[in-house]
């Protein structure tokens, strides 16, 4: 991790105090043509570089930056959530902190946010935002995400509302905000209950609360192990390959994308009910993107020994399904509270 710090020359002391932690994405993107939105390579252009496109950010905030990884957020890492999230909670702790905003790529950002979102043991703000578009790009999006993640990460209203994303003038939550297009800029969506509010022109408003304990209302921590936890799908043809394989691996969970209301092929659910025979923890959630998995509902639960996801989808049930198993937690009527809870 390269952790130099630079300061703002022309902040003014009076202004809340705002961490920048960068981890690379298309936000930090480039292409030699600005006509180019999708060929270009993301994670490049160093922190200082986003924060000097925007001059007006002095006047929102007193920024510190740090670079903690140059990626492609498809290459995220278990381990690079460990640094990202230790780093958040000890910058956090201190008297000098009022907020942190983390830019990333977009792709992974849901999963990266959800974490955060249960392992933050802070009231104040933590706001991730992205771009759609690289930095080279006409009409690119990073700067002004960038200026309304500060200005929101600066604002009272921000504290106590959990882990935030701010992108395209909204204000999601990170347990329901979803990225929903490959290509446009308003890629990020919450379903089913939309944006907690919005960011335009340096006012924030919000319409609601997240309302399912996060942060100080966690039980969760990240640590430096993270039980081995996968993800299967179910579809037209689907075999057990996939999941005895994850079995024979030594996997602690699976994730299954099932169809519908998380309803799965019956050759996959058999190696399924074969795998919780083997002590592996199976959560049912859905493909679909927007909805719940009923508990008992696509499939008997109960009788099989598996987990209803509710309203997460594949991915931020893996990452609650490795919170979970890492604390020790194990056995369908535990994990199914947790599933409940948060
Ligand atoms: C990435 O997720 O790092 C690349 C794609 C993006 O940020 O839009």
């Amino acid at each position: 991790m390269n952790t130099s710090i630079s300061s703002s020359a022309s902040a003014s002391a009076a202004l809340p105090r705002i961490v920048v932690l960068a981890t690379g994405g298309t936000i930090a993107g480039s292409s030699s043509d600005a006509t180019s939105t999708a060929g270009y390579q993301a994670g490049v252009i160093g922190v200082g570089e986003l924060l000097d496109a925007v001059p007006s950010l002095s006047s929102v905030a007193q920024i510190q930056s740090e670079q903690i990884a140059s990626i492609d957020s498809k290459d995220m890492t278990l381990e690079l959530w460990s640094t990202l999230a230790q780093r958040v909670n000890v910058l956090l702790a201190t008297d000098a902190v009022d907020g942190i905003v983390i830019t990333h790529g977009t792709d992974t950002l849901e999963e990266t946010a959800y974490l955060l979102h249960l392992t933050v043991k802070s009231t104040k703000p933590v706001v991730l935002t992205a771009a759609m578009r690289p930095s080279t790009a006409l009409s690119a999006d990073g700067p002004l995400n960038l200026l309304n993640a500060v200005t929101v990460a600066a604002s009272q209203a921000a504290h106590g509302q959990g882990v935030l994303v701010a992108f395209n003038n909204r204000i999601h939550s990170a347990r329901d905000v979803v990225k929903t297009s490959t290509y446009a800029i308003d890629a990020f969506q919450s379903p089913e209950v939309g944006a907690l509010g919005w960011v335009q022109d340096g006012r924030v408003d919000f319409h609601r609360s997240a309302m399912r304990p996060h942060t100080v209302a966690s039980e969760f921590s990240v640590g430096a192990n993270w039980p081995l936890v996968d993800i299967v799908s179910s579809y037209a043809g689907a075999s057990r390959v996939p999941v005895d394989a994850l079995v024979d691996a030594g996997v602690r969970g699976i994730v299954v994308a099932g169809t519908g209301n998380g309803s799965i092929h019956a050759t996959v659910q058999q190696a399924l009910v074969d795998a919780v025979a083997h002590g592996v923890a199976v959560v049912r959630a859905s493909r679909v993107g927007s909805g719940h998995v009923m508990r008992n509902g696509a499939a008997s639960d109960d009788a099989l020994g598996f987990v209803a996801a509710g309203s997460l989808n594949p991915y931020k049930a893996r990452v609650l399904l490795m919170l979970t198993l890492a604390m020790g937690t194990s056995g369908p009527t535990a994990l199914q509270r947790a599933f409940d809870t948060y």
